[in-house]
């Protein structure tokens, strides 16, 4: 059964380009039923539409409570029968009573490797504190911020004359091939999620290949 999926994105959308990419390449164990956005000038939109998926701005102002916007979130995500939500550069933190009435699984895509740097300017945060290797994560979401379970991760370098920009450029290419395998894996059903931890069948560690002892 191919995976019907949501994505809810408020920004330029470069990793909905690269889900819709991905799709264009034969990837088809999913399909974007819908892109939806707070934002109406959102680049993701533009994109949806760009591809026929059907994209719709829901003005969080039009709402006096942020459950009555979440409530219409969710109407079109049940509209367009998606059995799973991507968060793509989503810039609002979703109430646990959203997460609890979705009814499916929920994920996201983060610039860090989490659990350090979780929120807003992770680029910042991880300049800041000095790291020599930043990252992407691609978890699912639970009522905290970036606290789910950890799906995948990759690593880059950071290097000392790195700028946000920099290191946002060298950290999105990671993103951009880790949320549409992250993705596959889940929808092929290879996904297991065991308490804070997450199997994926099938998947043989990469650390287990060329090591000497
Ligand atoms: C990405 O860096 C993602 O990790 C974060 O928000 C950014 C969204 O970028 N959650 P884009 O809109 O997908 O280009």
């Amino acid at each position: 059964m191919v995976c019907r999926i949501g994505v809810l994105a408020s920004g330029r959308g470069s990793n909905l380009q690269a889900l819709i990419d991905a799709l264009k390449n034969g990837e088809d164990s999913y399909q974007i039923e819908v892109v939806i956005s707070d934002k109406e000038e959102a680049q993701a939109l533009i994109r949806a539409k760009k591809e026929q998926i059907p994209n719709i701005f829901i003005n969080p102002r039009e709402f006096s409570h942020k459950e009555e916007f979440e409530q219409a979130i969710l109407e079109v995500i049940r509209k367009h029968n998606c059995n799973l939500i991507c968060l793509a550069g989503f810039m609002r933190i979703l109430t646990p009573s959203f997460i609890n009435k979705a009814g499916v699984k929920i994920v996201n895509i983060h610039p860090s490797l989490l659990p350090a740097f979780p929120g807003l300017n992770a680029h910042q945060q991880a300049l800041d504190y000095g790291v020599k290797y930043s990252g992407c994560t691609v978890h699912f979401v639970d009522e905290g911020v970036d606290s789910g379970p950890i799906i995948l991760q990759a690593v880059v370098p950071v290097e000392v004359d790195d700028t946000v920009e920099t290191l946002s450029q060298r950290i999105l290419k990671e993103e951009h091939k880790l949320y549409p395998l992250a993705i596959k894996l889940i929808a092929e059903g290879k996904v297991k999620v065991e308490g804070r931890k997450v199997r994926i069948s099938g998947q043989v560690s990469k650390w287990a290949s060329g090591r000497v002892n």
